[in-house]
């Protein structure tokens, strides 16, 4: 997990991005894969990585670098219809972008942060399908029955929950105190005025719920109307903006997928 460390850093610069590409040629291959994906309509094709590192910018190669970590980690085989890793993959892809979106919006809320714990904050439930199968299987057969959240499932299961799991991983991987929190709390609303990141998570995955991008495993109705924008002291028109930029950032979600697979 060096290499999320490495493309976490802030001070990381575009030199440091580059030789990170020469060492990885894994890595170097998704990136030009992205920079020639349809999202970017580029007349020519890309094959220098220096000058994908110029057109994408260090933000997108970050994100790309810590997208494709993360699912090297975990894997990406499919083996169950009911929680299929690259809707889930594509789940936290679309979320990680959209939490980008809002932070802009926002003061004092770091866009990165905003996109890495959108990426990982439901990474818990792949540590869980790991490691505790066979509760992860009951977890997932109580919220279908049921139709619940698979939140809402975990505690008649497990002793804790994705959020706290995956937070419990962001601090394993040395990540930023605030990213483990946005990741611990992201389904507890009381948390948001404080835990920002938490709040914006909240609003992505709602958007993407919205746009039939809910995460795999989960089962309930998605509330219509929900005011996710209030906690985070935006307006309903900031909302509206963001819907208008879904469809947009879930296809630039898929070409990111696409390039990581
Ligand atoms: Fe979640
Ligand atoms: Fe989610």
């Amino acid at each position: 997990m060096k290499l999320i460390c490495v493309v976490n850093d802030p001070d990381a610069s575009g030199a440091d991005v580059s030789k990170l590409l020469t060492t990885d040629p894994a890595l170097a291959t998704q990136v030009l894969k992205l920079v020639n994906s349809a999202y970017f309509g580029l007349m020519e094709k890309v094959s220098d990585v220096h000058q994908a590192v110029v057109l994408l910018g260090m933000r997108q190669i970050r994100n790309i670098a810590l997208g494709a970590s993360v699912v090297r980690a975990f894997g990406n085989n499919a083996e169950e219809a009911r929680f299929d890793p690259r809707k889930f993959w594509l789940h936290s892809i679309a979320v990680a972008n959209l939490s980008m979106k809002v932070a802009q919006m926002l003061p004092a809320t770091d866009p990165d942060q905003a996109y890495v714990v959108g990426l990982l904050h439901d990474m818990g439930k792949l540590v869980i399908h790991q490691f505790r199968h066979e509760e992860f299987m009951a977890i997932l057969d109580r919220a279908e029955k049921a139709s619940l959240a698979f939140y809402d499932a975990e505690p008649t299961r497990i002793e804790s929950n994705h959020a706290e799991v995956g937070a419990w991983l962001a601090q394993e991987w040395e990540l930023e105190h605030s990213i483990a929190e946005g990741v611990r709390w992201h389904h507890t609303p009381e948390k948001y005025a404080v835990h920002r990141l938490a709040g914006v998570c909240r609003f992505a995955n709602y958007v993407c719920a919205i746009k039939f991008l809910q995460c795999p495993g989960s089962y309930d109705a998605v509330p219509l109307g929900e005011p996710v924008w209030e906690p985070l002291e935006l307006t309903q028109a900031d909302f509206l903006r963001v819907m208008n930029e879904a469809d947009q950032e879930i296809a630039f979600a898929k070409d990111v997928l696409q390039s990581i697979t």
